[in-house]
């Protein structure tokens, strides 16, 4: 059997009707060959429907699917060279690792040898050599995972799709196998589609985010590019935090905007925006405390103030409401009621359309 590979997987204009319910509405997108590309978003939103399209377990109602530029889009998921961990594992209890492992080839025909083999391969591929022989029962959530992902690898798809692969696991254990997944999709190119609802991961892991709105695409973007230009209040306030301000742009000139945030001015990209109402977007660590005052600050007064140990979160009332700030490092606590004045940091600073 000679592999093709690994595969893009495109999307034209895809919507999957379930009655009256639109699961997601009119998508376009493109997972490049090689590449993880995360689908990102609130429970409800569309991700595992989109999944389920590319894996062929769902038909769509409309557009078209494409994986390695062939036109998929009413193939059976046997006729494609998909592979899906489900957020469950679905592993089988009553088999061990390596019959897990083997069951792709197994079922395939593969012959009981070769298939054995390739299990084998896989198995050691995700650490998993000298486990071979136990029961699903008898590993960790981690090391369960990691069957999960050996069995989905072991036919070497040309596309690899993950719904939620983590959620099983602890916090501190989730953290190290995202970096395991990760790796291993670079190590061997793999074409993987990602789905979470966990920010930190989908900046953590990929290559490309898609951020999911009630079944469309609110952005799509490299992770940095969504957190430092987010295209609307959802993208930004999802992707991190953020303070949402409602502003007024008083001119453009050459590309910049004047912004009036309250009594202070400032001067950003303007990202397309005319004179008018804007919102603008504030990292919490983008607005910086002083006791200075200035054309471009904003007076405000302590609300509270909370110790988190490598950094302090506070809340400041201002003109233009309760604004949210992080101050890393070892700062003083600061008392309720005392006065201060908040400045812009260079970046951070988002102007976004108004909703
Ligand atoms: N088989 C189905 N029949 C009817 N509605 C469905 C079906 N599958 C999903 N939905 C609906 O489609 C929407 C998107 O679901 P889903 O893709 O599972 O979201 P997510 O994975 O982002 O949480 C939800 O409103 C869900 O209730
Ligand atoms: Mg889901």
């Amino acid at each position: 059997m000679t592999k093709a590979g690994p595969a893009s997987v495109e999307f034209r204009n895809v919507s999957m009707r379930y009655g009256s319910v639109t699961a997601v509405d009119n998508v376009s997108f493109t997972v490049e060959a090689g590449k993880l590309v995360t689908l990102l978003g609130p429970s409800g939103c569309g991700k595992t429907t989109t999944l389920r399209m590319i894996a062929g377990l769902e038909i769509a109602s409309d557009g078209q699917i494409l994986i390695g530029g062939q036109d998929v889009t009413r193939l059976s998921a046997a006729d494609r060279d998909v592979s899906m961990v489900f957020q469950s594992y679905a592993l089988f209890p009553h088999m061990s690792v390596l019959e897990n492992a083997a069951y792709g080839p197994t079922v395939k025909g593969l012959g009981k040898e070769k298939s054995r083999e390739m299990a084998l391969d896989k198995l050691a591929l995700v650490g998993l050599k000298g486990f071979e022989n136990r029961y699903p029962s008898e590993l960790s959530g981690g090391q369960q995972q990691r069957v999960a992902v050996a069995r989905a690898l072991v036919l070497e798809p040309q596309v690899l799709l993950f719904d939620e692969p983590l959620s099983n696991l602890d916090a501190k254990l989730r953290r190290r196998v995202r970096e395991e997944i990760r790796e291993l999709q670079q190590d061997l190119n793999l074409t993987v589609a990602y789905v979470t609802h966990d920010q930190e991961e989908a900046l953590a892991v990929s290559d490309k985010i898609i951020v999911m709105s009630n079944a469309k695409i609110a952005q799509q973007g490299a992770p940095r590019a969504l957190y430092e230009e987010p295209a609307n209040a959802f993208v930004a306030d999802f992707i991190g935090d953020a303070n949402l301000i409602d502003v007024t742009v008083t001119a453009v000139v050459d590309g910049r905007a004047d912004v009036a945030i309250g009594p202070a001015s400032v001067s950003l990209p303007a990202r397309g925006l005319g004179p008018g109402p804007a919102k603008v977007a504030i990292r919490p660590e983008s607005l910086l405390l002083s006791g200075q005052v200035g054309q471009s600050s904003l007076p405000g007064t302590i609300s509270k103030c909370a110790y988190l140990g490598n950094h302090l979160d506070i809340m400041v009332e201002t003109p233009v409401g309760e604004l949210f700030v992080i101050q890393y490092g070892h700062h003083a606590m600061l008392e309720p009621g005392t006065p201060v004045s908040l400045s812009f940091a260079g970046s951070g600073v988002t102007l976004i359309p108004p909703a």
